[in-house]
């Protein structure tokens, strides 16, 4: 049987085959060679044998000759990323998504400083929310700040922005059934311009991860303000990182395999048919029989308006989301302490013709975002779906860009 290891993120046991495939692309071969080499051994069943103790000799020997001389050179290097110290806000940090997503960031080895702004009259004041987070086994010190309703975030926030390195922003209505994400650009729009006109001011060069809805229209009405004001539009990071999750999720079950082992991007951009998951280009979804592909296509675009209409008007998805914020979250800063990584995000792209917003492989860095990555193949019902997703996208993204134009940051 293969040996099999056990991996920090998840505590479960997989092979040098597993392992290898689900960090392809997000680190180096080197890398991945190196943090095998430091995983505990999975114990295998019976008096407590390690696997590597019931691996007959002549195998265990061939396996080592087998092994490339890279990989066993890069096993010298224990821990390559010693973890940094990075400051992060989460706007709207009491509410349904806020809550579990600032747990999981304050979990984050690279996090060092937590900050969470939200209303006074959210469902938990900001400053409880961090003092509960404050006794969690963690380096990471939260601190909470709040705000009155109708007051302007840029006259409050100096403290609470200032050293920011990345501003995770689900502050915003959600849906109840019935709507659409679209039925929401007007209030949460206005809600993501104070935090941004507060974040252009004391943080300018950090991320800022917004998850309000709608991201489509959002996303680009926040970049077109950074740039008026000089700064950086690709500061401005639309989460759909939910979509990807989702994808690997349906696939997981309707394959039998394990989703932490598929990685269908999904492109375009965060509502109905702009979602658009490419399952040819994951090798586990590939093999899913062409005729379930349109009900799997359509299952993950619809998979938000399911949790809206599950939670019966209290609510759309907060647990998933706050998981994939999170997973971006740790993705930006592992990118910003040096190493690069890639995830699916809706940002400022050329990599689509007459669309400047679209949602593709991006690589992250120690600036933020390096670039977008080309959409690569596409299958014939992809091909298909493409076309209406543009479609549908560039009213969305214009719409944004009227807002952007017609509003402006203050100083
Ligand atoms: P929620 O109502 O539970 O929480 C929102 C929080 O934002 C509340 O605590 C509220 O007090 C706070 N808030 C409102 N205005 C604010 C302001 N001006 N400054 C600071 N905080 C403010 O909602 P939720 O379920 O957490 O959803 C938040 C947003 O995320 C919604 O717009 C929703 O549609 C969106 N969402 C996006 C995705 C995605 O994939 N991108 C997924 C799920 C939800
Ligand atoms: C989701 O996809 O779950 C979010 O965009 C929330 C929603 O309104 O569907």
């Amino acid at each position: 049987m293969a040996d099999k290891r056990i991996d920090t993120e998840d505590g479960q046991a997989y092979t040098w085959e597993e392992i290898s495939s689900h960090y392809k692309g997000t680190y180096s071969k080197k890398d991945v060679a190196a943090y095998w080499d430091s995983l505990k051994p999975a114990k295998t069943k019976g008096k407590g044998k390690g696997k590597s103790k019931a691996e007959p000799k002549a195998k265990a020997k061939a396996k080592a000759k087998a092994e490339p001389k890279a990989k066993a050179k890069a096993k010298v290097k224990k821990n390559p990323q010693p973890a940094k110290s990075f400051k992060v806000c989460v706007c709207g940090g009491s509410g349904g998504i806020g809550q579990p997503l600032s747990l999981l960031m304050a979990q984050d080895s690279n996090v060092s400083e937590l900050a969470i702004f939200d209303l006074s009259v959210a469902m938990v004041p900001p400053q409880g929310v961090a003092a509960d987070l404050n006794h969690i086994e963690r380096k990471a010190s939260v601190k909470g700040y709040v705000m009155e309703v109708g007051k302007n975030p840029i006259d409050y926030l100096e403290e609470c922005l200032t050293g920011c390195s990345l501003v995770l922003v689900p502050a915003g209505m959600p849906r109840k059934p019935g709507m659409t994400r679209d039925d929401l650009f007007k209030v949460n729009a206005d809600i993501a311009k104070g935090i941004v006109e507060a974040c252009a001011k004391f943080c300018p060069d950090a991320i800022l991860a917004l998850i309000v809805n709608p991201v489509n229209s959002i996303v680009p009405a926040m970049a077109k303000l950074y740039e008026k004001k000089g700064l950086d539009p690709m500061k401005i990071v639309g989460v759909t990182t939910l979509d990807c999750v989702r994808a690997n999720k349906f696939v997981g079950e309707i394959t039998g395999k394990n989703p932490a082992f598929v990685k269908v991007p999904v492109v375009g951009g965060h509502a109905g048919v702009t979602i658009l998951p490419l399952f040819s280009q994951d090798k586990v979804a590939k093999t899913i029989d062409a005729d379930k592909i349109p009900d799997l296509d359509k299952h993950v675009q619809d998979a938000g308006t399911d949790v809206v209409n599950a939670k019966g008007g209290k609510g759309s998805a907060t647990l998933s989301m706050a998981y994939a914020g999170a997973r971006l979250g740790r993705s930006i800063l592992r990118g910003l302490a040096g190493r690069r990584q890639v995830e699916c995000a809706y940002v400022k792209s050329d990599v689509m013709e007459g669309l400047p917003f679209f949602t593709s492989k991006v690589v992250f860095g120690d600036k933020g975002v390096v670039k977008s990555l080309p959409i690569g193949d596409m299958n014939e019902h992809e091909t298909k779906r493409m076309e209406e997703c543009k479609a549908a996208l560039k009213t969305e993204i214009e719409t944004g860009l009227k807002y952007g134009e017609a509003n402006s940051l203050a100083n």
